[in-house]
Formats: C-alpha cells, sequence, structure tokens
C-alpha cells in the first residue's frame, strides 16, 4: 500500500464503489425501464468523493469491510439524489450534469422526482443494512440530521429562498448544502470501525452547531475533550467541504459557464475567492496533524486536487 500511487488507489476505491452500487440496482425489484433511469443518475458516476472520503477515513484505523463500503455508498447514493432535484426546473433548471442531458431533460420532470426519491430510500435502506451495532446506528441518525435539517436539504431551501446578505451568510449556507455530507462522510468513515465510541447523539449535536457556527467564525473549538477527535473530523469535512463549494463556483466562473444561482463572485473578486478557498482548504488541512499515528497522506491528497493557483 506504501508504494501505491494516489491514482490507482482512487481507481481501485472507484471500482469497488461502482460494483457495490450496481449490485444495489440489480437486486431492486422496480421494474426494469425505472432501474434504467436509477442507473442513469448513478452512472457513470462523477469524482466519488464523498464514498472516498468515508473509505479514506475508514482507512486510518482499519481496512474497510463489505459493511462499510455499502454505507459509503449510500452516501454516495444520497449525493446523487440531491443533484437529479438539484437541476430540475423548479431548482437549477440545468440542463446538464456531468456531460450528459440531466435527468429530467432525458425523462422527464415526473421520472426524475421519483428518481431522486428512489435513491433517497435507496440509501436509507443501505444505512440500516448497514449498521448493525448500536453506534452505527447512531452514525445512521447523522446522516439523516446532515442530509436534512442540518444540511442539504436546509442548506438547498436557503439557497433558492434565503438571499443571503453577506459572504458569511454565504458560507452558513454552503456549510450546510455541500459541506454537511462531505463531512459526514469523513465523521462516519472515521467512527465506522471502531466498536465503542465515547460519544452520544447530544455530543454529536454539539458538533453539529459548530457546523452552525462554521460558516461565520471559522474557528470554532471542539467542546468536550472526549470528542476532540471527532470535532477535528468534523472541522476537516467543513472547511474541505465549504472549500469545494468555493472551488465548484469558481471553476465554473473561470471556464465561462453560467451559473444558476448565487456564488461567491457574487460577493468578491476572484482573487479574493481564491485567497477564501485557500483559507479554508488550509484549516481543513490543518486538522490533519493531529492524528499523530495515522497516514493523513491520502487525505492530503484529496484535499490539495481542489486548488486552484
Ligand atoms: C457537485 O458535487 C455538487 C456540489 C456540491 C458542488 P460533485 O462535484 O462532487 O459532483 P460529482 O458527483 O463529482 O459529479
Ligand atoms: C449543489 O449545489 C448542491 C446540492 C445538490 C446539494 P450547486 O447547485 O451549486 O451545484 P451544481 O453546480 O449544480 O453541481
Ligand atoms: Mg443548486
Ligand atoms: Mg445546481
Amino acid at each position: 500500500m506504501s508504494s501505491q500511487s494516489y491514482e490507482t488507489r482512487l481507481n481501485e476505491w472507484r471500482e469497488q464503489i461502482d460494483l457495490c452500487i450496481k449490485d444495489e440496482l440489480r437486486s431492486s425489484i422496480y421494474p426494469e425501464e425505472f432501474k434504467e433511469i436509477l442507473d442513469y443518475a448513478l452512472f457513470p458516476g462523477g469524482k466519488r468523493l464523498r464514498p472516498v472520503l468515508f473509505l479514506e477515513w475508514h482507512s486510518l484505523t482499519a481496512p474497510p469491510d463489505e459493511r462499510a463500503l455499502k454505507f459509503a455508498c449510500a452516501i454516495e447514493i444520497m449525493h446523487c439524489y440531491s443533484l437529479v432535484h438539484d437541476d430540475m426546473p423548479c431548482m437549477d433548471n440545468d440542463d446538464v450534469r456531468r456531460g450528459k442531458p440531466s435527468l429530467h431533460k432525458k425523462y422527464g420532470e415526473g421520472k426524475a422526482l421519483l428518481a431522486g426519491d428512489a435513491l433517497l430510500n435507496m440509501a436509507y435502506r443501505m444505512l440500516a443494512e448497514a449498521a448493525d451495532t448500536e453506534n452505527r446506528m447512531v452514525l445512521n441518525r447523522l446522516v439523516s440530521y446532515f442530509g436534512g435539517d442540518g444540511g442539504i436539504i436546509h442548506g438547498q431551501y436557503l439557497d433558492l429562498y434565503g438571499n443571503a446578505s453577506d459572504i458569511n451568510e454565504l458560507m452558513k449556507m454552503y456549510a450546510k448544502k455541500t459541506a454537511a455530507l462531505i463531512s459526514v462522510a469523513c465523521v462516519t468513515g472515521y467512527l465506522f470501525p471502531m466498536y465503542s465510541f465515547d460519544l452520544n447523539i447530544s455530543d454529536i449535536l454539539n458538533y453539529v452547531d459548530t457546523t452552525e457556527r462554521m460558516g461565520a467564525d471559522r474557528f470554532a473549538d471542539p467542546q468536550s475533550a472526549a470528542a476532540v477527535l471527532f470535532g477535528e473530523t468534523i472541522k476537516f469535512g467543513v472547511s474541505f467541504g465549504i472549500a469545494f463549494q468555493i472551488y465548484d463556483d469558481l471553476s465554473e466562473y473561470i471556464s465561462g459557464e453560467r451559473s444558476d444561482g448565487t456564488t461567491v463572485i457574487d460577493y468578491m473578486d476572484l482573487e479574493e475567492a481564491k485567497k477564501l478557498l485557500n483559507e479554508y482548504l488550509n484549516l481543513a488541512i490543518s486538522t490533519l496533524d493531529n492524528y499523530y499515528d495515522a497516514d493523513t497522506r491520502y487525505i492530503r491528497e484529496i484535499a490539495k486536487s481542489i486548488v486552484i493557483v
């Protein structure tokens, strides 16, 4: 493993992720034509960033097994549902996703709505199937929180209807719509192999509050000594996730693509936005120094992949 190039490792993770998602789809009893639509939403995939982050954080402690892979893929499927709905005319009205017609463009809105719903349900079933211990059920609750009121849906609501009044408001929205799922992929990946961890749901919700604050002040402190590394993982995920959304905004802007909504460029110029991206990214990377014995080099590689010079 030590001599493995990151490219090779990434491709191996992606192969495993694709196989697991294919298997899940194959075993479903939906009509074949609907399964094709779901396949269209899932393949070819994008970067598979969230499950790869899960698997890398898991690998700090132990090699992921099939259950862990299933949990990671559930998070990816949740991400894919959010993209199908995000592109619909009632949301961003985007015709293209991952270089091909967005799902509603190809199949119509009714099927896109149902496909998104089906993917979200599939994700929750897989999470439930993967969680075989009480601790892992806590992780499920965490995913559902960050997928809903603490994350994606809350963030998408603010994006569509919130009119962020300044950059801090925008960062808070990014913390929810994008960084929460990325963060929960890191945290659950980190905790999944630990059969016992000294955290209960209220410790966890304290850190969800940290996520809330991350948008405004970027240096929130962990609140209980027992949860320091958990807090550091959340901090990594939220900071990296916000940086990732800024990177997404800037990549679109630099390539001259039309933006669907408010982006960081509405609040500052390109140079300032690059600085902000670097600030969040450096904060994310600096948290990795706290995992003394663990080999964080692959996570660092992922973080560096969103540098814009
Ligand atoms: C796109 O996410 C939406 C954002 C949150 C910025 P990704 O860039 O991870 O999408 P895929 O899965 O690689 O296509
Ligand atoms: C997508 O955000 C975030 C979610 C789907 C939760 P954007 O709308 O900014 O992302 P793209 O540019 O369509 O991928
Ligand atoms: Mg959107
Ligand atoms: Mg969009």
